[in-house]
């Protein structure tokens, strides 16, 4: 195993033990498992000071006992946050837990690793102190869900808070304690390769995914044995990263910053997020690791946060990088002083926090504030009450960590399907007869790895169904399946090198070493013997991933070949989209009879496509983020601010905002997506012409099914404010519903529209609606809308 550079993200688990410890394991009552931990905790012998269990009902009186205790040293080493991989020997890291020089870890999923670095912590360090144990739980653990985008296009807030429930009951079992997780960034520019952790553009559907998601990890309480702690990430704003570089700066003006980037960082704290992630970016000029404004004032003094500030990776020695520290020391001071209170794979509080603090640069108030908060934390984990809550005993520890019957296969099957959006569907060509003979072609139609998608957690690939065996098994008895890889994802060698480096211990990229053309001739050939073509192109995992930015959003130039070759073939073709981020889609759209994106759907991934292909699921996703015609384009966010001179459809000339060379507008709006059967829209009614300050008026609509299947969609609901102080987007969503209707079924679906929600930040930032005309917009996309008008008074 090559050892990870510090700087580099990784992909996938450092870990591979074969020990286990299963979510079926039995548990000790809670007044047992109390006595056993604090037990173990006092096992060391003449504790000098521990953790007082007399007080232990007391959360605020417990956490002063202790911090009274605990000497400059341990403070200052409850603030590290070690990342365990090849860097540090279990030897020397439990020796340093044990000389109480580290609060937490991640990186490491095995519960009996975990188990001896507790037992070093509770039976070896002077105060007893439990650390906890963090991890990447992005987008599933063991069993991965779909990406962040995927998961948004289902507009499905239970399937993913369940999403989230099952993540946390498996990353529990793995002796976890906390993800880094929701990462509810705002992504409007799809060249930002973490645009795949993310739930796409639109503040108000990223706001509801986070409390969702926040939700589902901490269920009931934090405390809970099947819980893990939310923190949510990357406080803040990295999503604007300008021109979606990854780690470049943000420039932003407040206003926008308010009312289209922090909610849902907000919305996660709303939801009891216990912990949060700052940003590596800097926002208009000053570094998120330094910022007092951001750390103290917004997000403690305004949003009332009480739980812990985690920094990101080598976040706080990268001060000095940002050009606002000289060294070390003064970056640690800036860190600390701004609120940053845990140090996340860096030694820098350790070695400067000391002298900073005898020397009187850093108060001790700091550092007893971050304590504080990181013992809060903790106490709110359960790891008080129980430091092996969550790792159980030695003894039910399952043999097998990967067993089948550890995985949520029907979770994950369920919210995949629903992931997937089908963006066109020329001559009913989907769905297709599982008796027919069918070509499945592409480098992404049998990539288990790829098809997890990045950031995929403890899932293995061995675990994934693909997009072939997911067909094969559907089409079981009947049809025929003829598959051959046709191309590489990409035939670029360096592209090659740099998505190998992304992770230290598999081999991102598998090429395919024959000649192009003879891998594109033998797919041509099995196009030739089918009735149908189905192929399964986009990106690798990891060209959507940290550090994954890219200046095209185009399939690569090898799988285009691959395309052209199968469209000259004549037989229908139907192109299963495997992506991070929004691709241009223009020319495999014109190519394509049908074009479905499935983003990087998870491990139940090829069952889900297939049951949208031969639909025995009808399709009803909706994208949550705008797909533009080209990358010249970008930004393309529906919801964009008002212009003097709109580019107005059916009236073209000169002097009006747009690009001449090119159609105006995305190729797919936010909230589009087709189905196999089709919706109409009544007309619109609202229950009054006026609002009143604090009223609400009603608004409804009828949906109706006018196709021949059941199916689902999400009916959007959009509100435009006509004239206000400052400049208002064009429309903003408020709130949607997801419905089902039987063949010719149809429904009237109702809102409430509240004085809340024509509410935005005014130019001193004031949350305030004001008076005058609202157009209501209700569609099945964010584009073709039914309209109507009233004024709030
Ligand atoms: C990423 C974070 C992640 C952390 C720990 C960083 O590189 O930016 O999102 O939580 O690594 O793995």
């Amino acid at each position: 195993m090559a050892s990870c550079p510090a700087s580099l993200p990784r992909l996938a688990p450092p870990s591979a033990h074969p020990q286990s410890h299963g979510p079926s394991r039995r548990r000790l009552p809670l007044r047992a498992r109390l006595a056993a931990g604090l037990a173990a905790m006092l096992l060391a012998g003449p504790a000098a000071a521990a953790p007082d269990p007399a007080l232990l009902g007391d959360r605020q009186a417990f956490i002063a006992d202790l911090l009274g205790q605990m000497t400059l040293d341990e403070k200052i080493g409850q603030l590290r946050l070690i990342s365990i991989g090849p860097d540090m020997s279990r030897e020397r890291i439990a020796n340093e837990i044990a000389a109480g020089r580290i609060g937490g870890t991640f990186n490491s999923v095995v519960p009996a690793d975990n188990r001896a670095m507790q037992n070093a912590a509770v039976q070896r360090s002077r105060l007893k102190i439990p650390i906890f144990f963090a991890y990447d739980v992005v987008h599933g653990h063991r069993t991965i869900f779909p990406i962040g985008p995927g998961q948004a296009s289902s507009w499905n807030m239970q399937a993913i808070e369940r999403g989230a429930r099952v993540a946390a009951i498996e990353a529990s079992a793995d002796s976890l304690d906390m993800t880094f997780a929701p990462m509810v960034d705002i992504a409007r520019d799809p060249r930002w390769g973490r645009t795949s952790e993310g739930f796409g553009e639109d503040p108000y559907l990223v706001s509801r995914i986070a409390r969702a998601m926040v939700r589902g990890y901490q269920g009931d309480a934090t405390s809970r044995r099947d819980s893990i702690m939310a923190s949510v990430k990357h406080f803040a704003l990295y999503g604007a990263v300008e021109g979606g570089r990854d780690y470049n700066v943000v420039d932003m003006s407040p206003m926008r910053m308010y009312q289209d980037y922090l909610p849902p960082y907000r919305a996660a704290i709303d939801a009891g997020a216990g912990g949060v992630m700052v940003a590596l970016n800097s926002i208009n000029g000053v570094p998120a690791s330094a910022d007092t404004w951001l750390l103290q004032d917004l997000l403690r003094r305004d949003w009332r946060f009480g739980g812990v500030a985690v920094s990101d990776h080598g976040a706080i020695k990268e001060l000095i990088r940002h050009g606002v520290a000289r060294d070390d020391r003064e970056a640690a001071k800036l860190a600390i002083r701004a609120g940053v209170e845990m140090s996340m794979a860096d030694e820098l509080y350790l070695n400067e926090l000391p002298g900073l603090v005898k020397s009187g640069e850093v108060p001790i108030a700091d550092i007893d504030r971050a304590v504080r908060n990181i013992l809060g934390a903790k106490y709110d984990m359960g790891l008080f009450h129980d430091p092996y809550l969550r790792i159980g005993r030695a003894a039910d520890d399952p043999p097998d960590l990967y067993a089948e019957s550890r995985l949520h296969r029907a979770d994950a099957r369920a919210l995949a399907r629903e992931s997937l959006v089908l963006l066109e569907n020329r001559n009913r060509t989907l769905p297709l007869r599982k008796n027919a003979i069918l070509a499945l072609v592409g480098p992404l139609a049998d990539s288990p790895v790829d098809i997890m998608g990045s950031w995929s957690a403890a899932g293995r690939g061995t675990n994934p169904v693909t997009l072939r065996q997911g067909m094969e098994a559907a089409m079981r008895g009947q049809g025929r399946l003829l598959y051959a890889r046709g191309a590489n994802v990409t035939d670029d060698p360096a592209l090659v090198e740099y998505l190998n480096q992304l992770n230290w211990d598999t081999k991102e990229i598998v090429q395919d070493p024959r000649p192009p053309a003879e891998m594109i001739a033998e797919a041509v050939a099995a196009a030739r013997r089918a009735d149908v073509v189905v192929a399964a192109v986009g990106e690798s995992r990891g060209m959507s991933h940290e550090s994954s930015s890219r200046t095209t959003l185009d399939i690569p130039a090898s799988q285009r070949a691959l395309l052209a070759a199968l469209k000259a073939t004549g037989k229908p073709l139907v192109l299963v989209l495997m992506n991070g981020r929004p691709l241009d889609l223009r020319e495999a759209s014109a190519t394509a009879d049908a074009l479905l994106e499935t983003w990087f759907s998870g491990t139940e991934g090829g069952n889900a496509i297939a049951d949208v292909l031969f639909g025995d699921y009808n399709p009803s996703g909706k994208l949550p983020i705008s797909f533009p015609r080209s990358i010249g384009q970008i930004p393309t966010y529906y919801n964009h601010p008002r212009v003097g001179r709109p580019f107005t459809e059916g009236k073209p000339g000169n002097y009006t905002s747009q690009y001449f060379e090119e159609k105006t507008g995305p190729l797919y709006p936010f909230g589009y997506g087709l189905s196999y059967t089709s919706f109409s829209l009544g007309d619109l009614a609202l229950s009054s012409p006026v609002m009143a300050r604090g009223g609400r008026i009603g608004a409804r609509i009828t949906v109706k099914n006018t196709g021949d299947r059941a199916g689902a969609t999400v009916v959007q609901l959009y509100v435009r404010d006509e004239s206000a102080s400052v400049v208002r987007a064009v429309k903003e969503l408020k709130n949607f519903q997801k419905i089902s209707l039987e063949p010719g079924e149809e429904r009237i679906v109702h809102f409430d529209i509240v004085e809340d929600d024509l509410k935005f930040f005014n130019a001193r930032l004031e949350h305030v609606a004001e008076p005058g005309a609202f157009e209501v917009q209700i569609g099945l996309n964010s584009q073709d809308v039914e309209r109507a008008r009233f004024e709030l008074h």
